[in-house]
Order: C-alpha cells, then sequence, then structure tokens
C-alpha cells in the first residue's frame, strides 16, 4: 500500500505499483470469476477481465436483450454464458451484479448455490448494509468483498481501452478463507481501476447514494434546471439559457476543474467571472447545506433505499421510469440541449 497526503490527512491506496496485474493473475489463477448481470457494470467489468486474461462466464436471464449483448461481446451460450443460476453454481467468485432490486429477487436462488469458499462480491454496499430490507444476509462460510468503481460501468470499459481506469473502492466484510483481502485487490486491479482506495460496506453505500442523489446528478439536474428555469422567465433565448446553463460547463468549464482543481479553473476566468463566482459559491453552499443534511439523514435511515426497492421492484417499473424520462427528453430546456448539441462542429 502507498500511503498518499489527500489535503492533510494522509491515507493507503493501491496502485498497480502496488498490486500488479500479474500478481492478481496469480491469485486468480485457479478461480472461475462468474458475473452474474450484463447491464451496467456486468459487461465493463466482465470484458476488462476477460482482456486481462482472467476465466470469466457471465450469467444474464434469457429472452433479453442483456443475453444477445452478452453474445456479441463473444460470451457463448452453455460455454461462458449461463443462466444466472447456473453461472452463481459455477463460479467460485461471485460477482453479484444484477440491478439492486434485482438481488433481493434472486438471492434465495444463488444463496442456494453458493459454495463454501467462494467469494461473494459486490460492486455497491446496498444489499448488506440494508439487509433488514433486502435479506441478503450470506452463509458464514463465503468470503464477502466490495469493489465499486467510482463511476459509470460504461467508463470502466472506455477508460480501460484508453489506456486510463476509474478509481474503486474496496472492503472486505467477512474472510472465511483468509483470502478475502488478497482476492478484493486481484479483482480490483483485474477489473481495470485506476486506483484503489479502502472503506467499509456502510461507507460505501452512505457516500455512494449521497454522492448520486447530490452533486453528481440529482443536485446538478435540480439547479441547471432553476438557473435555465430563470433565464427563460427574464426573456432569455432558450440557446443562449442553455449555453449559459449546460454547455459552457461540459465543454469548457468542468474540464479545467478536472485539469487543475477549482482554484485554477476561477485562476483562469476573466476577473468579472472570479469575483462574481468566488462571492456567490458560499452562497449556495449555505442555501444548499440543510438540502444536504436531509438527505445524509434518508440515507442513514434507510428511507432511500426503501423508496429504491419499493419502486424498482413494481412490475410496471420500466415503463414508469420510461415515462419520466420522456418528460425530461422532451423539455424545451432538453431539445434546446440537442440542437445546440447538434451544432457543435464534430456534429455538424
Ligand atoms: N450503473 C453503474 O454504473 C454502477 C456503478 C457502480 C456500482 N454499481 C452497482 O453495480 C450493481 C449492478 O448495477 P447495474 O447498474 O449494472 O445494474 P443494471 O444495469 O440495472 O443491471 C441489471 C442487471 O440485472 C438483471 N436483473 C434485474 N432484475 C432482475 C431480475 N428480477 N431477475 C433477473 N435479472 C435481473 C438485468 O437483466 P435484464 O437486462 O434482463 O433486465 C441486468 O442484467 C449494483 O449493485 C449497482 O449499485 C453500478
Amino acid at each position: 500500500m502507498a500511503q498518499i497526503d489527500f489535503g492533510g490527512v494522509r491515507e493507503e491506496v493501491i496502485t498497480s505499483d502496488e498490486f500488479s496485474l500479474e500478481k492478481a493473475r496469480e491469485v486468480l489463477k485457479e478461480e472461475t470469476v462468474a458475473i452474474l448481470g450484463y447491464g451496467v457494470q456486468g459487461p465493463g467489468q466482465a470484458l476488462n477481465m476477460r482482456d486481462n486474461g482472467i476465466r470469466v462466464i457471465v450469467g444474464q436471464r434469457e429472452n433479453s436483450p442483456s443475453y444477445q449483448r452478452a453474445i456479441d461481446d463473444g460470451f457463448v451460450s452453455g460455454e461462458t454464458l449461463f443462466p444466472v443460476e447456473e453461472a452463481a453454481r459455477r463460479g467460485t467468485v461471485v460477482q453479484y451484479l444484477l440491478s439492486d432490486a434485482g438481488q433481493v429477487a434472486l438471492w434465495p436462488a444463488v444463496k442456494a448455490r453458493l459454495n463454501k469458499g467462494d467469494a461473494l462480491y459486490f460492486s455497491h454496499g446496498f444489499s448488506i448494509v440494508y439487509k433488514d430490507q433486502t435479506g441478503v444476509i450470506p452463509p458464514d462460510n463465503v468470503d464477502v468483498v466490495l469493489v465499486a468503481p467510482k463511476g459509470s460501468g460504461r467508463t470502466v470499459r472506455t477508460n480501460f481501452l484508453d489506456g486510463s481506469g476509474i478509481n474503486s473502492s474496496f472492503a472486505v466484510h467477512q474472510d472465511f478463507t483468509g483470502r478475502a483481502r488478497e482476492r478484493t485487490l486481484a479483482l480490483g486491479i483485474a477489473i481495470g481501476s485506476g486506483y484503489l482506495f479502502p472503506t467499509t460496506f456502510q461507507n460505501e453505500v452512505y457516500s455512494d447514494l449521497t454522492g448520486e442523489r447530490g452533486v453528481l446528478m440529482g443536485c446538478l439536474a435540480g439547479v441547471m434546471e432553476a438557473q435555465y428555469t430563470l433565464l427563460r422567465k427574464h426573456g432569455h433565448s432558450p440557446s443562449e439559457a442553455f449555453n449559459e446553463t449546460v454547455e459552457e460547463l461540459t465543454q469548457s468549464l468542468i474540464r479545467l476543474v478536472a485539469e487543475n482543481g477549482m482554484d485554477w479553473m476561477f485562476s483562469n476566468c476573466s476577473t468579472t467571472a472570479q469575483r462574481g463566482a468566488l462571492d456567490w459559491a458560499p452562497k449556495f453552499r449555505d442555501a444548499v447545506a440543510p438540502v444536504f443534511a436531509d438527505l445524509y439523514h434518508r440515507v442513514t435511515s434507510g428511507a432511500e433505499t426503501r423508496r429504491v426497492l419499493d419502486v424498482n421492484s413494481a412490475p410496471d417499473y420500466r415503463q414508469r421510469l420510461q415515462k419520466e424520462l420522456d418528460e425530461i427528453h422532451n423539455a424545451e430546456m432538453w431539445k434546446a440541449g440537442a440542437a445546440v448539441r447538434s451544432l457543435r462542429p464534430e456534429n455538424r
């Protein structure tokens, strides 16, 4: 492990310098890694591991577009592609990458097929931490581990192909074999993590649920809409409102933050923009702080996961979701966005 100073706090991290891909291959050489679920994370992790020389099989329900996708990606029915239950039986590492609601539904079938000494792997602390809601309580005679990429499964794959990686947290919840940590790190390196940092199942799920509801998606979508609506109310054109709200952020400013941090972005914009942004940042921080406090409380109390399981387990879940997404797609703001994107030089 390397010790890195994160703003004055020293933390341990693992990169391929500390735990090489060769070592990961050695640790996993006798293992069959069964990826259960070929949705978003499943393909990214399965393909990266397969390319890294790990023995990978996929478990995916048949009669689903995801099953066909696994075939298109080179998995072969009856050889490396099976129904979920059969893959669970064959795997010595069982990567439970069904949707979190799907994990609840399939748990009795998966649990019945775990063998002594298997590693049960998650990419989210959800099922284990909220066991009172999910009923996912693993048997004592398996390792229970987590590697949680901090990015979409799509970028787990595209970053791997680009030669970069997505950072992941890792945790061991139960070490039956005495090899749980070594297995976890090997799997984290094999899926192509940029660097690995330690967490617990609980800290992973609390921070992840907060982040995606907050700055990463929920808060971002909310504040964008608020600003766009305000500008439109005051007579600004859709093109102007969208450019000042979304396009400039995604095409320019956030890239500068990614490259060198917030202060560098502030020092590389106009002095007018800089003064105003520095003055207004604390006002926004203080305005949203109570909303974040409410969010974190709802996460830790289990209210957020209860809602996820209720809504996502409904039989008409996909239709209702589609209706919500269509409303966003058809809103003026995002139609304006489509027009703006079509005008980017590379899209013309
Ligand atoms: N999405 C991400 O980028 C991301 C990032 C970090 C961590 N994670 C975690 O990774 C795990 C997988 O997430 P995901 O986003 O990849 O999930 P997802 O895209 O929603 O994938 C769902 C998978 O589960 C299957 N499934 C769902 N319900 C099922 C059921 N009742 N019976 C059988 N199969 C069912 C789906 O099959 P069908 O296609 O046939 O419906 C699909 O293969 C979760 O724990 C998630 O929190 C995800």
